[in-house]
């Protein structure tokens, strides 16, 4: 992908969104409730500062009639309600979620499952991707809605449907089959180059015909990978193509900018949203705390910084997260007092100008019921209102902050395509995946006080101190090039295991792993020996390690640590190879450490780099820049049970107060300091 491209259409975007400082916003479903809830809701807005509010985010079947004809009486007085009320409108063009109607008409475009079994109506986004009647539809839909609203004054934004893929990104149906062939192709122009890249001559599987070609339904064994591989990115071809097309009515009628809410989240990697972010005018994300996960804060401030990766280091939205629970998670954990101040600033700290929630009422009914909102069943008399007043109060004081950007001296490379590959079915080690890898590095650059710019493969490195390519299984021979080049002008580079094993096609490169990087580490690595769960080994510094050993053979490079025992026995376990006429010393980790001595390899690794560190970052103790042009902004953010003490000087946002020299920041709380200084 071209990233110069990226950004010269993201910046010919015909009207920028402006936000109105540090948005305060929320998901509104008015035709949830009666008239006279609305005059009431809109009134409580008012009072907390709520700045934009997403409608007709599942309004079709209110809309439109089984004859086709649309009804917008509501929806033109919500928007005039709004409007009077100085509160801007982000329009859905509501096309998510298909109304009964249309899928009993219909029953071809409901999804099929890789069982071959259909997806039935009565949820939600039960279509499929490539039906050309859904297509229609939806254009339909979102055709009428732009031509009524396009110069509206109240609107500031248009919501393309709703998290696009969130349920229906596989679709294994006829229809699908029919397009992936049609992608396939575009791809590989004939079928020999298609045998060729999807290696068809293992186990009988060479085609003579696209005709023989499905989407990979399910299969006695394990399917082919490659197929799988090329399935996952037709997909999100698919989805994108949506996006695109919806996006493309909305302009024939608008000049206001367009988005659609991604999910740039842990448990969602169907979309390759790289691929996705140069369609849209502003990148907007939704995020919800994971309690399934080991370290839920760790995984929102990893996805933060990929969010602000995706815009390209530019200010983007948290267009939806909760003030409490979910109502998706096994276990749906209440919010601690203070948390959703301090999480609504992790996303700030990291880029969002904007903070926005699902949803503004809580439901009465539907499947949602028990999520979180801003007003929740109790209403107004509740300690929830009471924190959700205090956000506002807050954001209205960090206005200044909205416009200014992280600067990361870091650059950790982080890409979709290689976590559909390395995730993949028949791996060395079903216990090793992509993210874990991903989060144990960026954890710990981030406890060492490290700014990490999350960016794509191939995307140009210049002026990062650092590289870090933590498990990038799949890479393309040019992306690896990207950073061959930047190690070369003076960059360091650190690669963790299982990284730079296979090509764009999943196809091995011989001659001893990361083949395409083997060179620059000075290192073969000959033989995978992944560790059963729960078994640790030892290395020669006293670290303990888990999960993965490797048999390395040092061939150019200083060995600096060992394995001490396990299957890799004597092997090397940590490299370097030093940088020599100008270049950058190039690390490798070939094993999983224990945080204390992944700590220590990124200790050295980000002093040999002359990397920056803000102080006071800690564990569970976030410390991150923004800074315009005359102003930095310190954002002290303290997730644990005890007070944290850093050094900050200037004058504290939150709590309006002046700090010199050290700041206490409480069990829980967060702090934004304006600095005294730009730097
Ligand atoms: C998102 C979705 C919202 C709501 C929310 C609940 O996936 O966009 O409509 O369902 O999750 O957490």
């Amino acid at each position: 992908m071209d990233l110069a491209l990226v950004d010269a259409q993201r910046t010919s975007a015909r009207t920028p969104y402006v936000p109105r400082g540090i948005d305060f916003g929320c998901d509104y479903n008015p035709e949830q409730w009666d008239p006279a809830v609305w005059r009431e809701d809109v009134a409580l807005m008012r009072q907390i500062g709520v700045s934009l509010v997403a409608i007709n985010i599942f309004g079709w079947s209110d809309l439109q009639a089984p004859d086709g004809s649309f009804d917008f009486t509501n929806l033109d007085e919500i928007i005039e309600l709004l409007h009077a009320n100085g509160i801007r409108v982000n329009l859905g063009t509501g096309t998510s979620s298909p109304p009964p109607w249309l899928t009993t008409r219909h029953p071809e475009i409901l999804p099929v499952a890789d069982d071959g079994t259909y997806r039935y109506p009565g949820g939600r986004q039960a279509w499929c991707p490539s039906s050309p009647i859904f297509r229609r539809a939806a254009l339909a839909l979102a055709e009428a809605v732009a031509e009524r609203y396009g110069r509206h004054p109240a609107i500031a934004l248009w919501h393309v449907s709703n998290e696009l893929g969130c349920h229906n990104a596989h679709c294994y149906c006829d229809e699908s089959a029919a397009a992936f062939r049609r992608w396939l192709r575009a791809r590989y122009g004939t079928i020999a180059e298609l045998n060729r890249a999807w290696g068809t001559s293992f186990w009988s599987q060479r085609y003579t015909d696209w005709a023989e070609i499905g989407t990979p339904r399910r299969t006695l064994s394990t399917r082919n990978p490659s197929q799988v591989l090329d399935f996952s990115r037709f997909s999100s071809d698919e989805l994108r193509d949506h996006l695109i097309a919806e996006r493309d009515v909305i302009r024939r009628h608008s000049d206001l900018p367009v988005t659609t809410n991604f999910m740039v989240t842990a448990h969602i990697r169907e979309l390759d949203y790289w691929q996705w972010a140069p369609e849209v005018d502003i990148i907007a994300n939704d995020h919800y705390l994971d309690h399934r996960l080991a370290d839920p804060h760790g995984e929102l401030a990893f996805a933060a910084d990929l969010t602000r990766g995706l815009a390209g280091g530019a200010p983007w939205m948290l267009m939806e997260h909760a003030t409490g629970s979910v109502n998706w998670q096994p276990h749906n954990l209440a919010k601690l007092p203070g948390q959703m101040l301090r999480d609504s600033l992790e996303h700030v700290a990291r880029g969002a100008d904007s903070v926005c929630f699902f949803q503004w009422r809580a439901s009465l009914q539907g499947s949602e019921k028990f999520h979180s909102a801003l007003v929740s069943h109790t209403g107004t008399r509740s300690r929830l209102w009471a924190e959700v007043q205090e956000l506002g109060d807050v954001l209205g004081r960090l206005g200044e902050v909205a416009g200014s950007r992280v600067a990361g001296d870091v650059a950790l490379l982080f890409s979709w395509e290689a976590w559909w590959a390395f995730d993949a079915e028949n791996r060395p080690s079903s216990s090793v995946a992509y993210l874990d890898q991903v989060w144990a590095t960026h954890r710990a650059l981030r406890e060492a006080g490290a700014t990490v710019d999350v960016v794509a493969p191939g995307a140009p490195l210049d002026g990062y101190r650092l590289i870090v390519v933590p498990g990038l299984h799949l890479v393309r021979d040019a992306h690896a090039a990207v950073v061959d080049d930047a190690v070369r002008a003076g960059a360091h580079l650190l690669v963790t295991f299982y990284s730079g094993i296979v090509d764009e096609n999943d196809r091995v490169r011989p001659g001893g792993y990361p083949a395409v990087w083997r060179d620059l580490l000075g290192i073969r690595v000959e033989e995978f020996a992944p560790l059963l769960p729960g078994d640790a080994v030892s290395l020669t510094s006293g670290t303990s390690a888990s999960l993965w050993t490797e048999r390395v053979v040092a061939v150019d490079c200083d060995v600096r640590d060992r394995f001490d025992g396990g299957p890799a026995d004597g092997a090397p376990a940590l490299t370097r190879r030093s940088g020599s006429g100008g270049s950058g010393d190039a690390w490798y980790l070939a094993t999983l450490p224990d945080a204390h001595g992944l700590d220590r390899v990124v200790d050295d690794v980000l002093r040999g780099a002359g990397v920056e560190r803000l102080a006071g970052a800690a564990p569970g103790v976030d410390v991150i820049r923004r800074a315009s042009e005359d102003r930095g902004y310190r954002f002290i953010i303290n997730h644990t049970a005890s007070d944290a003490v850093v050094p900050a000087r200037g004058h504290d946002l939150v709590t309006g107060t002046d700090v010199s020299g050290e700041l206490r920041v409480p069990a829980g709380a967060v702090r934004v300091i304006r600095e005294d200084a730009v730097r």
